[in-house]
């Protein structure tokens, strides 16, 4: 219990999966992901000294970040994001104050369900509660946002967008959020729950996008950006890539389409699953898979045969890999009722093919994180 004077909080940063939008927030597109129910929950009681010390039930070791403590210098590495979350509330004149706190959670880190940017979140809203500020508000969680965005760049140099720290601070129970990356304006698209089901199965593969393959396509869009004079890839339709081809070369072409065509493909999805067209809705996931397997090359041979067999199996509407791909895991969509049939085939049919399980889930669309 606390004493006079002294704080506990609980703060709960749900995890997101994309329905659709991938690879296209950091090129100011538009994405439509969803906070989920699995998350991460952070036990928290506020220091006087400023400092902050976190233990992980995920990660060994336990951290003590001193205040203006830069990143790099953090140990064990799990902690180094949450120096940066600091060291940026500070400097952006944020109410922050240090704490003791233990992670735990539900959220499996690597699956493409984004625990980075849930930890990030649930760190943020710790610091200003023990800071002693009331939880913000939506434009409050946006800022926040933006700065956990900031911090996985300074943390881990991955030069991700928006999209994972704006839904875990704004997601809405039973909504997508359909969020423009460009001028940050955020939708909600809610979602009857009689119509579609949403199931992620992870491969296992684990493969850290500190390593570069994630910061090297967004190299590539930038490149394609410059080469097209300069004109934001938001801006283009497939005629102005057909005119460009030869300027772009082969790669960065097939770059360019993935990102203008899931642009459009995202538009679509949101109206369709806001009009309750489930069956388009299922048939753009499956189109968003393959243009992320051949043009922008994110994918692999579990992620897959993942969405193989959930095509194949009786009441799915479509499926796709979520989040940045070369490992993590996929997103179905399956007729309300089809989920256990549809968890048993992918569970089943993965063993067959690689000899080890792959773990299914069925995952609600959620409400944003919460400080209690
Ligand atoms: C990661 C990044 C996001 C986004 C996705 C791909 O999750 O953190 O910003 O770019 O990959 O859509």
């Amino acid at each position: 219990m606390a004493g006079p004077g002294i704080r506990d909080f609980v703060v709960r940063a749900p995890g997101r999966v994309n329905l659709i939008g991938e690879h296209v927030d950091y090129a100011g597109g538009l994405v439509l992901p969803a906070a989920i129910d699995l998350g991460l929950e952070l036990r928290g009681r506020a220091r006087p000294d400023g400092h902050v010390r976190l233990l992980s039930r995920a990660f060994p070791g336990g951290a003590d970040i001193p205040p203006g403590a830069e990143p790099a210098e953090v140990r064990p590495r799990w902690a180094a994001g949450a120096a940066a979350v600091l060291g940026l509330l500070r400097r952006r004149g944020e109410p922050a104050g240090g704490f003791d706190g233990v992670v735990a959670g539900d959220l499996p880190a690597g699956a493409g369900l984004s625990s980075s940017a849930a930890f990030l979140v649930s760190v943020a809203l710790a610091a200003r509660a023990a800071g002693g500020a009331a939880p913000p508000d939506d434009a409050g969680r946006m800022r926040l946002a933006l700065l956990c965005r900031d911090a996985e760049e300074l943390a881990r140099g991955v030069r991700c967008g928006i999209m994972d720290p704006v839904a875990s601070l704004l997601g809405r129970e039973g909504a997508a959020l359909l969020i423009d990356c460009r001028s940050g304006v955020v939708r909600p698209i809610p979602v009857a729950g009689s119509t579609v089901s949403f199931l992620v199965a992870d491969t296992g593969v684990r493969r850290d996008l500190s390593s570069g393959d994630y910061n090297r396509r967004r190299t590539e869009c930038e490149e394609v950006e410059k080469r097209l004079g300069g004109r934001g890839l938001r801006d283009c339709g497939n005629r102005d890539l057909e005119v460009c081809r030869e300027v772009l070369g082969p790669v960065l072409f097939r770059r360019a389409r993935h990102v203008v065509t899931e642009i459009a493909r995202t538009e679509r999805a949101a109206a369709a699953l806001g009009d309750g067209d489930v069956t388009t809705f299922g048939r753009l996931l499956v189109e968003s898979h393959e243009s992320l397997r051949l043009d922008f090359d994110v994918s692999t041979a579990e992620l897959d045969a993942l969405v193989a067999i959930a095509v194949a199996s009786p009441g799915v509407l479509g499926a796709r890999l979520t989040g940045a791909g070369f490992g993590g895991g996929v997103l179905v969509a399956a007729r309300p009722g089809a989920e256990e049939g549809v968890g048993g085939r992918l569970a089943e049919g993965f063993r067959t093919r690689f000899g080890r399980s792959a773990t299914v889930r069925v995952v609600r669309l959620s409400g944003g994180a919460e400080v209690r």
